[in-house]
């Protein structure tokens, strides 16, 4: 199902009985320093990132397995995002069965967010386990974006893609609503963002006697437009009770007048379940904490730098 979404119509696309998100790696980069140093040499944050002298030892990567249980009793499996350095997503794969779980057929889609090269440019890890894997994109991918999913090095930035895409690309329109399994469903914001990038598609979860759950990569398009989008286009659009993904407030260190007033601005949704990671950044995750939301920790393990909130090989089920 692809609807447009019209501000008198909700949009139902069915429901389901549980997802759980497992975080297979939310550190986007070692080095907050390294990474702008990076920034600078490559022209700036209006530059593009396909240009940028990326260093290889400072790339890490944004990626989540989300399983959607649904109310035949049938388990789907998607892959958000694909992270960044291939060999430490070759590793975080390893850790976390994911690489088993391609190599099998159980992971029947990439759905990839945007096109920023920590959430994009380690695809090779994964098409190298199932080249013709289902990929899912927002319709404003550049042309660089779906050369690299086809297989191209891109020697400025050190990174490349050797293992083509073989499999099915389905770009997704902005605005509209997509369902990709009963309950869950894809939705594109279009707006321009940092490096050059344009448009970024969340996830949204109806499950079913509780209400919605947003599932984000990095959340560029701001956590009011996702919550915005959900009450005025979608069914039961008014009960987003849990959150997941990266809310882009805090990325590069502190935490921002600005940012911290968006922070507050949060409690008037009443969310039930905060699993932030990230790009939303340690400062804003603390300051929810100190504001009282409920934010689900995680074991800071595997290279996650706190236990705050759900970090590397944690999984947090909405059910
Ligand atoms: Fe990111
Ligand atoms: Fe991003």
């Amino acid at each position: 199902m692809s609807t447009g979404a019209t501000p008198s119509e909700k949009i139902d696309f069915g429901a389901c009985r549980a997802i759980t998100v497992t975080c297979v790696s939310e550190i986007g980069w070692a080095s907050n320093d390294g990474l702008m140093r990076d920034i600078a040499a490559g022209g700036g944050m209006a530059a593009s990132q396909w240009h940028m002298p990326w260093r290889e030892e400072n790339a890490r990567g944004s990626c989540s397995l989300l399983e959607i249980d649904g109310l035949d009793g049938a388990r789907r499996r998607f892959l958000i995002d694909s992270g960044w350095s291939r060999d430490y997503m070759r590793a975080r794969f390893a850790a976390t069965g994911v690489d088993q779980m391609l190599r099998a057929g159980e992971i029947e889609a990439v759905f990839l967010t945007h096109e920023h090269m920590d959430h994009l440019f380690g695809l090779q890890a994964v098409l190298e386990l199932k080249p013709d894997i289902t990929i899912y994109v927002p319709s404003t991918f550049t042309d660089d974006a779906c050369r690299f999913i086809a297989g191209a090095d891109v020697p400025d930035a050190h990174a490349g893609n050797a293992a083509p895409h073989r499999g099915a690309l389905i770009r997704l329109e902005p605005g509209r609503v997509h369902a990709l399994a009963p309950g869950l469903a894809a939705v594109g914001f279009d707006l321009p963002i940092i490096l050059g990038v344009a448009g970024e598609q969340s996830l949204y979860a109806r499950i079913e006697h509780k209400g919605l759950v947003a599932v984000t990569g990095c959340g560029h398009q701001g956590v009011e437009r996702i919550m915005d989008f959900a009450r005025e286009h979608l069914a039961e659009g008014t009960q987003v009770y849990g959150l997941y993904g990266g809310l882009h407030l805090a990325p590069f260190g502190p935490l921002s007048p600005e940012k911290e007033a968006t922070v507050r601005e949060m409690g008037k949704y009443r969310l039930q379940r905060i699993a932030c990671n990230h790009c939303t950044g340690l400062p804003a995750v603390e300051r929810m904490i100190e504001l009282g939301y409920p934010v689900v920790r995680g074991s800071g393990r595997d290279g996650s730098i706190s236990d705050l909130y759900v970090g590397n090989g944690d999984t947090v089920t909405f059910d």
